[in-house]
Formats: structure tokens, C-alpha cells, sequence
């Protein structure tokens, strides 16, 4: 493991280890990470280049005991997640290009999705949230390669990944 993550590793664990709630933990791991937020490097020149198919994933790190796991995302111009939530805290730091995020609320009753907010975070902005009410969709809006490092509260490997579930409903305005 390269310096810069095993840097960031050492102080996520630091501070995941107090046993907070998902809330706090998300805004501790947010201040390491915008502390250490690591270079493109961390990822290999074929990994920063992106897939021209969808979006691609890169997992940097699982904790042992399964605490957490760093990995790192890229997407091409116009890629974009479903719309998803997760199943712990999550916590992203963008490292190059612009990332644009999209929130929603369920509405049970109606049986669909509505519109909460948009954001969009360009390399530096780190950014942590815990279930729930972490409905989103990201996309990279930019015209480059876009590159994010997400902090989860689990061991991605262990389960599959971190999204709970996939939203695939109507959605309207706010
Ligand atoms: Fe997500």
C-alpha cells in the first residue's frame, strides 16, 4: 500500500474505532479524510483512464475486521449511478474532475421519489452521510474524468457492496 493510503487508512481506523453513531462516525471520517484526501495516483494509470462502458469501482482497502473499506470510483464524462442508498455511513472525497449528486425522498404513499436537492462537488470537497435519508444518484458532469474516493462502514467485500437498494421509480419535482 502507498504512503498517502496507508496514511488515510491509519486515521480512519483511528477514529472509527470510537464506536460512535453512524452520524457522528461519518463526520469523523470526513475530517480525516479531507485531511488526507489522497492523490489520482493511489489508483494506476489504466484505472484513472475510466471504461468507456460504465462506470468502474476500485477497492484500495478492507479493514481486517470489517469496519470499513476505501474505494475508489471512475467515470467517464456522463456516467451515472442508479439511484441507490446504502447500507451504512459513506463518506466521498472527490480527487479530479466534478461530481454532481442528486438526492431523493421515497414517498411510500405515492410510490415514488421526489426531488430533496442537488450538489455538485469538484476535486477537494469531501462529503460524508449516514442512513437514513441517503437516497442518491451521482453522475460526473464534467467533461473529464471524474475520480472519488467513498468511505464505507463496512466490509464491501464481504457483502457485495454497500448499496441497500436500487430505486427504480417515478420521480418528481420538489
Ligand atoms: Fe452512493
Amino acid at each position: 500500500m502507498g504512503t498517502e493510503l496507508a496514511q488515510l487508512v491509519t486515521a480512519v481506523r483511528g477514529v472509527v474505532g470510537d464506536r460512535a453513531s453512524w452520524q457522528d462516525t461519518a463526520e469523523l471520517v470526513a475530517e480525516q479524510l479531507e485531511r488526507h484526501l489522497p492523490s489520482p495516483a493511489v489508483l494506476t494509470a489504466e484505472q484513472r483512464a475510466g471504461d468507456p462502458q460504465r462506470y468502474r469501482s476500485h477497492v484500495l482497502h478492507i479493514e481486517p475486521d470489517g469496519s470499513f473499506s476505501v474505494v475508489a470510483l471512475v467515470w467517464r464524462p456522463d456516467q451515472v449511478t442508479p439511484i441507490h442508498d446504502h447500507v451504512t455511513w459513506c463518506v466521498f472525497g472527490v480527487i479530479r474532475g466534478v461530481e454532481y449528486e442528486e438526492l431523493f425522498a421515497l414517498d411510500e404513499d405515492r410510490g415514488c421519489l421526489v426531488e430533496a436537492g442537488t450538489g455538485a462537488a469538484a476535486a477537494g470537497t469531501v462529503n460524508g452521510f449516514a442512513p437514513p435519508g441517503d437516497i442518491h444518484r451521482v453522475r460526473n458532469a464534467g467533461d473529464e474524468t471524474a475520480i472519488s474516493i467513498h468511505i464505507y462502514g463496512t466490509d464491501v467485500s464481504r457483502i457485495g457492496s454497500s448499496v441497500r437498494r436500487c430505486y427504480d421509480l417515478p420521480v418528481l419535482a420538489a
